[in-house]
């Protein structure tokens, strides 16, 4: 059977314009899409535009544009971005186009027909900005938590579907399959929504109030409720029911939305599927907000971050790598400038720039620039454990790409570049090059480095497509990599002519990056600090550089909670609120501290250490204190600041 992969985003509200959180989304299902291809499957990526609504005809009307033209310019704006920011998605649907209008009246009239719509008057509590009824326990403060405005009471006769009728057969759905909403969080919060009883859902607007929708079927008087009219958009670009693209895709449809749209997604969703008797989709994978000062980023608070800005500032491949490496799938994420130049700076110009850079500057400097013949067992007598990392990454990277762990099967990746890193360090080719007796293991070194980018460049392609073309370009390699060829450790023939070294990320330096563009001269410049290290830097003085230091991410931490670690009398398990979020601890402070003594203390806190586990307990970071014979002390603030602040 051909192995088929289905991804969709969200269709978009065209009442904005396209900003960071809709690139997120999308980046996000290319990503995905194109780690199916690298497993050969047939494709189909979904995105588009939903453009009924009262929102639209109101963002038209600010604008002073005909709802028509309105709709066609913004609709562009997000059909022209995508490209731009190396997406390839292969279908994008309109709600406007006549081939959906057609899906939409069809299966109303056919729910209707069968009994399950429904004609009421109702008075509730109606969010303009989301376009939905609201019940008071969903408000926060009497607000749409959304929109922060309060909602306003609507009373209206409108048609209704039956959704409580289904509700048993969904908790049912869920619970059987507990990947059908993931991460797990998300699948736990519908469930709790479907502890109450549904209320039926609207899915009428009067003509008298809104005239910008598809007209019932059997009540022109009434337009459809937007989503009921967008969620079919995940069929009718299928061609549903007989389109061959809907039989051979609807199977496999995985949908990505923000938590904003889970209820609709997650709820009104499967039971219109049920109700019109087409199969439930396969998977429902949800991610937090990109927030900007803890603040949800999007058009009505005014903190929307433009995608074309921050690509044209520090490159494409950066910027999606940050987003992908930095959002938890499933958890907020703030974004800031500062924390993407500082994943910048570290990960790419450092861990895979510099490896990159060093291994071919040596490969030419040592070896010609040619990968030599090597005997199989001398390879494997020098390649160390860098095989079997290389498989643990594969085997993590697959299983996180697979379950939408963006940023788990990245730090696999990352894990396999640090190893190559300490494996130049440990096997110090420039010390094999010195002695002709050690040529053999020269050669086998190296040409175990090249076999790991090689790897490294495969598996980052879903996210930096370009960088990894750069990569296997230089590695001689011309057609894009499977998987399964990332398996085999040995894929670069001998005889094949290795390019020369070049820097892939040239770093950027904090102070310009606040002025706009990087320029010319400063990437050239960059490019100096960016220089591979080779032998010569293996003579160190011992000092740090500032780039070496800016590395460290110190920051303020407030100390919540505190306890003794069971069985080790030396150590204490802190909770520390760094902003963002709550870390734990563990601190080998207990001799010199009572827990009680810390709780409350603003501490420094070391926040980029990779988690390590001590005592059986994850630590996520390092508290500073001096350190004596006579025991610790803790490094506390003279002036109270915010949790989270940065410490310089
Ligand atoms: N039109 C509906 C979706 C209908 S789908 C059948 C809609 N549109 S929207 O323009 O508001 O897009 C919401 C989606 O945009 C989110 O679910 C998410 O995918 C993306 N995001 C918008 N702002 C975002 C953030 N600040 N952070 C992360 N994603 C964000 O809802």
């Amino acid at each position: 059977m051909v192995d088929r992969f289905y991804v969709t985003t969200p269709i978009y509200y065209v009442n904005a314009r396209p900003h960071l959180g809709h690139a997120y989304t999308t980046i996000a299902a290319d990503v995905a899409n194109r780690f199916h291809a690298m497993q050969q499957k047939e494709l189909l990526f979904l995105t588009g535009t939903d453009e009924h609504g009262d929102k639209v005809v109101q963002a038209a009307e600010n604008e002073n544009l005909d709802v028509r033209d309105y709709v066609d310019m913004i609709s562009g704006l997000f059909r022209n971005m995508w490209p731009k920011l190396n997406i390839k998605h292969s279908h994008f649907i309109r709600t406007t186009d006549k081939s959906h209008i057609a899906v939409v009246e069809k299966i109303l009239a056919s729910i209707y027909e069968q009994g399950d719509i429904y004609f009421s008057e109702y008075e509730g509590l109606y969010c303009f900005g989301c376009e939905r009824f609201y019940m008071e326990r969903e408000l926060v403060d009497g607000k749409c938590p959304d929109h922060e405005v309060a909602p306003e009471t609507i009373k209206e006769s409108n048609y209704f579907f039956k959704m409580s009728k289904h509700q048993d057969w969904l908790i049912d759905h869920i619970k059987k399959n507990p990947d059908f909403i993931r991460p797990k969080r998300y699948k736990n919060e519908i469930l709790s929504f479907l502890k109450e009883p549904l209320e039926d859902l609207c899915i009428s607007r009067p003509k008298s109030r809104l005239e910008w929708g598809i007209t019932l079927p059997f009540d022109e008087n009434y337009v459809t409720y937007v989503w009921f009219d967008a969620l079919l958009n995940y069929i009718s670009a299928l061609g549903y029911p007989d389109g061959e693209l809907f039989n051979k895709f609807w199977g496999s449809a995985n949908h990505i939305v923000a938590k904003d749209i889970i209820k609709p997604h997650g709820i009104y969703w499967p039971i219109m599927l049920k109700a019109a008797g087409i199969p439930i989709y396969k998977h429902l994978n949800v991610h937090g907000y990109w927030n900007i000062d803890k603040s949800k980023m999007s058009k009505s608070l005014q903190n929307a971050v433009d995608p074309l800005a921050m690509k044209d500032k520090y490159g494409i491949d950066s910027f999606r790598y940050f987003l992908m490496r930095d959002m938890v799938f499933g958890l907020d994420s703030n974004f800031s400038e500062d924390a993407l130049v500082g994943r910048l700076n570290s990960d790419l110009a450092n861990d895979i720039g510099n490896l990159f850079s060093r291994v071919l500057a040596m490969v030419h400097k040592y070896m010609n620039g040619i990968v030599p013949e090597i005997d199989e067992n001398v390879r494997k007598e020098f390649v160390l454990d860098l095989e079997s990392q290389a498989e643990k990454t594969i085997s993590e990277y697959t299983v996180g790409m697979e379950n939408f762990e963006f940023h788990k099967a990245i730090t696999a990746v990352w894990e396999l570049i640090s190893r190559m890193n300490s494996y130049v360090d440990t096997t110090a080719p420039w010390e094999l090059f010195k002695k002709k007796s050690t040529r053999p293991q020269l050669e086998a070194v190296l040409v175990n480095l090249l076999e790991g980018l090689r790897i490294v460049a495969g598996l980052i392609s879903p996210v930096m497509p370009d960088t990894s073309q750069t990569m296997l370009k230089h590695l001689g390699i011309e057609s894009a990599l499977t998987l399964d060829s990332l398996k085999n450790f040995r894929g670069i023939p001998q005889g094949t002519q290795i390019l020369k070294s070049i820097t892939l990320f040239p770093r950027v330096d904090v102070a310009k990056k606040q002025n706009g563009p990087v320029s010319k001269k400063a990437s050239k410049q960059n490019k100096k600090q960016a220089k591979p290290k080779d032998e010569k830097n293996n003579m160190d003085d011992g000092l740090l550089t500032i780039g070496d230091f800016a590395k460290i991410k110190l920051v303020t931490g407030r100390v919540v909670e505190a306890e003794k670690l069971p069985k080790a009398n030396k150590l204490l398990k802190l909770k520390v609120d760094i902003g963002d979020e709550k870390r734990t601890v563990v601190a080998g402070i207990a001799a010199s501290y009572a827990p009680e003594e810390l709780v409350g203390k603003t501490v420094v806190v070391v926040a980029n250490l990779k988690p390590a586990k001590l005592m059986g307990t994850v630590s996520e970071g390092m508290v500073l204190a001096a350190v004596d014979d006579d025991g610790c002390s803790v490094l506390t603030l003279d002036s109270d600041k915010k949790p989270g602040t940065g410490v310089r």
